[in-house]
């Protein structure tokens, strides 16, 4: 049996999980995948009505299940970073998961490009370090407040700041940290799937020429393990990579970025291939609970109105069926997301009429073809 956890979340959250859900209940009955969907509360109505973010009993209770599938989180009522910190990051941080794999492929006629090229690359963004590691604070007033938001297990980590500016003064620090085990571990993954995926090399994302003490941690350990694994490691800076990808994106296969970067960059390729509706990614740990969810928040304003894209929350189910170790079926719900495109089915935001529900309907018509 494979337990999986539904988050639905907020805003959107709940529709375009109930289309990923179709999908998957429609490769269960066609392929005997033997799933067990159980739905949790854990999203920004349970907090404005408890007070509870993601708890420790939570956490104990989703370490019972395979894998996680999430909606999104996210809500007007409440000021930013409080449920992103503590639901979303929490969870790649509770569970270790060190990997966020954001597949990025043009979906034509949709690219935002003025030059269609077609291209697919496979974003590895490392999800538990850099700059969201939480440390940070202010100095204000002569007095240093000072928050190590997590606890990591890779190192052991104490930071003593003597605040020493004079009463007039406000600075705020917030801290990048790196380690080397993580790096490695990360780069091992990513090499892995390079493999597997035929290539031979690997585009390394990063700020080395400023932030060159936590990026040159990061080129060492890469140079290395490419060298080891007979892989090509092309490095490239952020800037000229934010160019590239605009201009030539179908230059690049397997794409490597540290925590921020990727952040950013996967927001930027998502609108080159279609827009954020279309992008998925997987909170990966390879010994542990991966956690899946599109790329997108919760976009309040169009809740309960059937308008928003699932495919992105669609492709994040795709992705989990993959990482089950059934690419073939992970495969045959992609080509039926293509195939309903090539009918003109399509919701708004990619200037269709399809509502989400008759959307993930189209999809599940598709697999029954198949
Ligand atoms: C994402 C989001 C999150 C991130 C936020 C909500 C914490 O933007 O998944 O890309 O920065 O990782
Ligand atoms: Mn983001």
């Amino acid at each position: 049996m494979y337990k999986v956890a539904v988050m639905p979340g907020d805003g959107i959250g709940p529709e375009v999980v109930n289309e990923g859900l179709k999908v998957l209940r429609t490769l269960q009955a066609q392929h005997g995948l033997d799933f067990d969907f159980q739905e949790l509360e854990i999203n920004a109505e349970r907090y404005l009505r408890t007070g509870k973010l993601l708890t420790d009993e939570d956490i104990e209770q989703l370490r019972g299940f395979d894998a996680i599938f999430l909606g999104a989180i996210g809500d007007d009522r409440v000021p930013p970073g409080i449920l992103e910190k503590g639901i979303l990051l929490k969870a790649r941080f509770a569970f270790d998961q060190y990997i966020n794999h954001r597949p990025a492929q043009l979906w034509k006629p949709f690219g935002r490009l003025k030059r269609e090229v077609d291209f697919k690359i496979d974003v590895y963004r490392e999800n538990t370090e850099d700059f969201y590691i939480g440390a940070g604070g202010r100095i204000k007033e002569g007095a240093c407040e000072m928050t190590l938001d997590i606890e990591r297990e890779l190192y052991d980590l104490s930071i003593d700041i003597e605040a020493n500016a004079s009463n007039t003064d406000d600075y705020a620090f917030e801290i990048g940290i790196m380690s080397k085990k993580n790096i490695e571990r990360f780069a091992d993954y990513v090499i892995e799937m390079t493999k597997l995926a035929g290539e031979k090399r690997i585009t390394v994302v990063d700020k080395a020429n400023v932030l060159s003490n936590i990026y040159h941690l990061w080129r060492e350990v890469w140079s290395e393990k490419g060298k080891q694994a007979g892989i090509e490691i092309q490095y490239m800076l952020v800037d000229a990579m934010s160019m590239a990808l605009v201009k030539n994106p179908d230059k690049f296969r397997i794409v490597a970025t540290p925590n921020m970067f990727g952040d950013i960059l996967t927001d930027l390729l998502a609108e080159v291939t279609g827009g954020l509706g279309l992008a998925p990614g997987g909170n990966i740990n390879p010994n542990g609970l991966s956690m899946y969810e599109p790329v997108h928040g919760s976009a309040p304003k169009y809740k309960g109105m059937n308008t928003i894209n699932p495919t992105a929350t669609i492709l994040a189910a795709k992705m989990l069926v993959d990482n089950m170790g059934r690419r073939d079926l992970g495969l045959k719900v992609e080509h039926a997301v293509r195939r309903t495109f090539d009918k003109g089915i399509y919701t708004q935001d990619l200037g269709g009429k399809a509502k989400t529900s008759e959307f993930g309907d189209a999809v599940v018509a598709e697999l029954r073809r198949m």
